[in-house]
């Protein structure tokens, strides 16, 4: 990440209607606000079908602060950014709209930041808009969101489209996971400690487990989910990004070229899961009716319009890297909707000594572990054996743990929000926390056969109740092993 650089620009936010922009873009926009992290001069123009005038346009923005930020919002931050803010009444499928935008942009600011929180099916369009009028020189960036297509095929069509008319460098492909601090942090706790670093490869490592449970079920967002399913949804994305950071080997430097480069090194050496291994190393659920925080939440089938749905709500799979360093050590990713908790965290399991010296080791064989908590709690714990303090002639030893935690160790310091950063991120054109289209697509070529494979062994969701674990088969998937999910 660069040093910072406060630039004026010009953000222009395409979708500024839907659910993302409300949720997570204007809450964010507000907190650089506050930090006074936008330039005085820098201006954020919302483009979208609503034929509202100004006014009408900041009550939907101030409304959706007052319903999503997470803090109170104050009058005089509110006051300096509704200054800022503009909207443009434009349809995107008529290219003739466009010169609406460019009539607003008569005055021109050092950068322009084009936010495209819309379906990737508008992507060609809206770049071809922009191109229209100019929109896409030099000094233009364009932010999309994921997904980035829903296969291969329609992802590399997508990327076609858009370098029509952006360079690869103005291109910032967004996974809002690569924008929180405890994922930003894997990279300094694997190579700038030479205790950890030295230790991370299969002579040291037995295995590691990737959770992200959310409690949260679609909230709406049937026919996107119904077609996409939990696979796509977050293992193509957050999830394979987690585990290229946290099995990468180290980068020459931190430019972003050599770091996206090794993180597409790991996507290539995903090993396929092929129709033989599918039953084996895949466990897909759906949930149904229970209850969330002492509240009754329906299944899943019953929230949309298709009754017979097969669509996966849950996902765990085996991975295998084939490359030297993790040869024989298995990665464990799971992640589902309407489970019992909201919480992400990588859990890496060292292998036992294999000349132990100890009498009871035997007890406490798989105990050496590193558990990294994306959140909530952001921190690190260390479980490691002690003896047990007491008179006994014999060694008895004890689990125990050194515990880390953000909160605690930088005490005035505010875990920033993933938009927050990642909007900053792509002002300051440092690319190293967005997705470079070769990651995109090595991710995808890995999905389609996983889902291929899945299809064609009929490999089904089970049921599994909100509220709970996911289904007991993913259970089993570890167990068989010999293992358990921690
Ligand atoms: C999004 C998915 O990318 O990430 C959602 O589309 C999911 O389905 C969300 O709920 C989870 O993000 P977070 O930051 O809340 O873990």
């Amino acid at each position: 990440m660069n040093k910072s650089k406060n630039i004026d620009c010009d953000i222009i936010i395409f979708g500024t209607k839907g659910d993302l922009a409300q949720r997570k873009l204007f809450p964010a926009i507000y907190k650089l606000e506050k930090y006074c992290k936008l330039h005085t001069n820098t201006r954020i123009i919302g483009v979208g079908r609503a034929t509202w005038n100004i006014n009408e346009y900041l009550n939907i923005i101030k409304t959706s602060l007052e319903k999503f930020s997470k803090e109170k919002i104050n009058n005089t931050v509110w006051i300096k950014l509704r200054k800022r803010i503009n909207f443009c009444n434009l349809d995107v499928n008529y290219i003739e709209h466009f010169v609406y935008l460019k009539k607003m942009l008569t005055s021109k600011n050092k950068l322009l930041i084009n936010y495209l929180a819309m379906p990737p099916n508008t992507f060609s369009i809206i770049c071809k808009g922009l191109a229209s009028i100019q929109l896409n020189l030099k000094n233009s960036r364009i932010i999309l969101e994921k997904p980035i297509g829903s296969s291969l095929k329609t992802s590399l069509d997508i990327n076609k489209q858009v370098s029509k008319y952006f360079l690869e460098s103005q291109i910032f492909r967004i996974d809002h996971y690569l924008g929180k601090e405890s994922i930003l942090n894997l990279l300094s706790f694997r190579f700038a400690n030479p205790i950890f670093m030295n230790i991370w490869n299969n002579q040291f490592i037995d295995h590691i487990q990737i959770t992200v449970s959310e409690k949260i079920g679609i909230e709406g967002r049937w026919n996107y989910f119904n077609n996409s399913g939990q696979i796509r949804d977050m293992i193509q994305n957050h999830l394979l990004q987690i585990l290229t950071l946290i099995s990468m080997k180290k980068p020459i430097n931190l430019k972003s070229e050599s770091i996206r480069c090794e993180k597409v090194k790991i996507l290539q050496s995903l090993r396929m899961i092929t129709n033989k291994d599918v039953m084996d190393n895949v466990v897909l659920g759906q949930y149904s009716s229970g209850i969330i925080d002492g509240i009754k939440v329906p299944s899943y089938l019953t929230e949309g319009n298709d009754k017979n749905s097969l669509t996966e709500t849950y996902a765990a799979i085996k991975v295998h890297i084939d490359n030297k360093n993790w040869k024989g050590v298995p990665f464990y990713l799971r992640t589902g909707k309407r489970l019992h908790k909201k919480f992400s965290e990588i859990v890496i399991f060292f292998k036992p000594i294999k000349k132990n010296i100890f009498t009871r080791y035997d007890n406490f064989k798989k105990n050496n572990k590193i558990i990294i908590r994306l959140e909530p709690n952001e921190g690190i714990k260390i479980d490691f054996l002690n003896k047990n303090p007491g008179l006994e002639t014999e060694y008895i030893l004890k689990n125990t743990n050194m515990n880390f935690y953000y909160k605690k160790s930088f005490k005035n310091f505010n875990l920033i929000e993933a938009y927050e950063r990642l909007i900053l991120e792509s002002i300051r054109g440092e690319q190293t926390l967005f997705v470079h289209k070769n990651e995109v697509e090595a991710s995808w070529k890995w999905i389609d056969v996983l889902i291929k494979s899945c299809k064609s062994e009929y490999n089904i969701p089970k049921i599994y109740k909100s509220g709970t674990y996911g289904p007991i088969e993913s259970i089993q998937l570890i167990n068989k092993d010999n293992r358990e999910w921690y």
